[in-house]
């Protein structure tokens, strides 16, 4: 990745890149695993990590973040326009990295970018009211999370020979039951583990899984309650009684159920094709703290 941005030979843009946080790089290590250590393997696996590093300097201005990855966002330290910039220059860069790559491959990234553009734009839109629509919640995920990481499965199947089908429907849950875990996350974790504050995404006016299995359970007075709060800063107290209707209700334990369950579709996908490190990746992101 960082050879890519010291080939623009822009100083400025590197210094910037520098200060980007490096997080799991769960995308790269999908595609190196399925297609092994190739030279074009590491290529897509850098592309694909550089445009979701672009999306998460989107990301972090829209959703105004002040932290990312336990540390300053780029927007914070820098403002908005700088972090939308050096968003622009990674996905670029990473946009002409892909023309080198097979066209099949450069498609289906590059439509997977277009997705999630899209499932951004309607996890934005949603925010401005309590959506108690499943099928909306998984349809956005599905988009913002999902979609890139179905196209680094099938992407790294292709180059490898590998069955793309089983690959990119291996991708595609792996992708679903990640954001799921991020959201139960936001509620179970501990803002210092986070490194962003806990409860945020109610705050922040999203309606993720938990939410939503728990709307389902409450009697009218506890919706109406529920309702009162979406989309405000907390008080500790309204915090605590949140956390224990989760309780009451088990609907972070059902989401995490429903999380596995999209793990062990994943894992059905590509059953017969003897990829234990895949196996690893499902258990590790599911069994996680941040
Ligand atoms: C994080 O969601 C956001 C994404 C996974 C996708 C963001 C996509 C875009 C901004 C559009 C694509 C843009 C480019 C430049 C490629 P979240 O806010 O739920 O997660 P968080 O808690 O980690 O912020
Ligand atoms: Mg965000």
């Amino acid at each position: 990745m960082k050879k890519h941005i010291e080939s623009i030979g822009d100083s400025r843009s590197l210094e910037l890149y520098e200060k980007v946080p490096k997080g799991k790089r769960l995308r790269a290590k999908l595609i190196l695993k399925i297609a092994n250590q190739s030279e074009e393997a590491i290529e897509l696996a850098s592309i694909v990590e550089l445009i979701h590093a672009a999306s998460l300097l989107h990301d972090d201005v829209i959703d105004e973040a002040d932290t990312r990855r336990g540390v300053t966002s780029i927007n914070h330290e820098f403002g908005n326009m700088t972090a939308i910039m050096l968003g622009d220059i990674l996905y670029s860069k990473g946009f002409t990295k892909l023309t080198y790559l097979p066209s099949e491959v450069a498609r289906s990234v590059a439509d997977a970018v277009t997705k999630l553009s899209v499932g951004e734009l309607l996890d934005v839109e949603l925010a401005s009211s309590f959506n108690t629509n499943q099928d909306i919640y998984f349809d956005m995920i599905y988009k913002k999370t999902a979609s890139l990481i179905e196209a680094a499965a099938f992407s790294a199947a292709y180059l490898a020979k590998k069955d793309t089908d089983k690959y990119a429907l291996y991708g595609k849950n792996l992708g679903l039951a990640f954001q799921v875990i991020d959201d139960v996350l936001d509620i179970t974790s501990s803002s210092e583990i986070l490194g962003k504050p806990a409860l945020n995404d109610f705050r922040e006016g999203k309606t993720t899984l938990p939410y939503l299995y728990m709307y389902e359970k409450l009697n009218n007075d506890d919706k109406t309650k529920l309702l009162s709060l979406f989309a405000k800063d907390l008080s500790f107290e309204e915090s605590s009684w949140i956390k224990e209707k989760f309780e009451e209700t088990g609907s972070v334990e059902r989401s995490i159920e429903y999380a596995k369950a999209l793990g062990y579709e994943a894992l059905k996908a590509i059953e017969k094709e003897n990829a234990p490190e895949l196996e690893k990746i499902i258990k590790e992101m599911i069994v996680r703290d941040f």
